[in-house]
């Protein structure tokens, strides 16, 4: 339970690979986190994780979750509060970014990854939602993306996914209001990990540390958004006013 001082000490990660959550369990380890459960897809990936996490002293299980089937996930959301109790916070930090143009040649994978990313997340919100309803207590860490702020050529079909992530993200923490649980929306932008690899990296782009940095702090700070880095907050204010020929050729280079 998460203490007076707004200590954690219970996470679950649903995509519990994901770089930036996995700097994100290690940065609150240390201040007061003990157990760490990882909803995964393919345990096997999870193993350098376990290992990593578990030699600094925490807890760590796994239970087997695929955002991209319906009863996986309500089955994982099941299995992880049915058999570890209470969670002080739930990371929703699943999500593919797909090759854009690949995407535009095949449309049923642009559909598979509007699955993944926002019909998933969906489900796994609103079911992790009762949860926290039913405890009193709890936050729901959701992964947006500035990409969601303003569709760019070079990666609208997962834009797309982060723009309605995002609205359902703030509509979900309004529905929690009066319960005691919340929902903590995350808005980094470019982010070294192995989901940009091999890009070149966008103006502000930063280490999965900062990102882990920031949630922390947004959490001391009981904050319900958070831009990494904080600057973008002020760039997407203007972003989102640039005429469109303008975004356009500004965006593409
Ligand atoms: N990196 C960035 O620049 C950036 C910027 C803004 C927002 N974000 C968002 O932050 C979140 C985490 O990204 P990251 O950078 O940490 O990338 P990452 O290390 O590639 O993590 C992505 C996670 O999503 C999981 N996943 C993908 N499809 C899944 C499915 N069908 N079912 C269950 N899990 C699935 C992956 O599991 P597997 O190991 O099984 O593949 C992995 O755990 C994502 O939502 C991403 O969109 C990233």
């Amino acid at each position: 339970m998460r203490d007076a001082l707004g200590q954690v000490s219970t996470v679950l990660v649903l995509g519990g690979t994901s770089e930036i959550a996995r700097h994100t369990v290690q940065a609150l380890v240390g201040r007061g986190l003990e157990k760490a459960v990882l909803a995964v897809r393919e345990p096997d990936r999870a193993e350098r994780d376990l290992v990593e996490l578990r030699s600094l002293g925490l807890i760590v299980e796994v239970v087997l979750f695929d955002a991209d089937c319906d009863q996986s996930v309500l089955e994982g959301v099941d299995e992880a509060f049915h058999l570890h109790g209470d969670f002080d916070l739930v990371f929703l930090a699943f999500g593919v970014l797909g090759d854009q143009r690949s995407l535009e040649r095949d449309p049923a994978a642009a559909a598979r990854l509007v699955r993944t990313n926002l019909a998933g997340a969906v489900v796994a919100g609103l079911a992790v939602a009762q949860r926290l309803r039913a405890q009193g207590h709890g936050t729901l860490v959701v992964l947006s993306s500035v990409a969601g702020q303003r569709s760019r050529r070079s990666n609208f079909v997962y834009g797309a996914t982060k723009a309605g992530l995002d609205a359902f993200a703030q509509g979900l923490d309004d529905s929690l209001v009066g319960s005691g649980a919340d929902v903590l929306v995350v808005r980094p932008g470019f982010v070294r990990t192995r989901m940009t690899a091999g890009l070149d990296p966008q103006p502000f782009a930063v280490e999965p540390e900062a990102v882990a940095t920031a949630i922390v702090e947004a959490l001391r700070r009981r904050r319900r958004v958070v831009w990494v880095p904080a600057a973008l907050r002020w760039v997407f204010a203007l972003i989102r006013v640039l005429p469109r020929p303008l975004w356009r050729l500004v965006s593409s280079r």
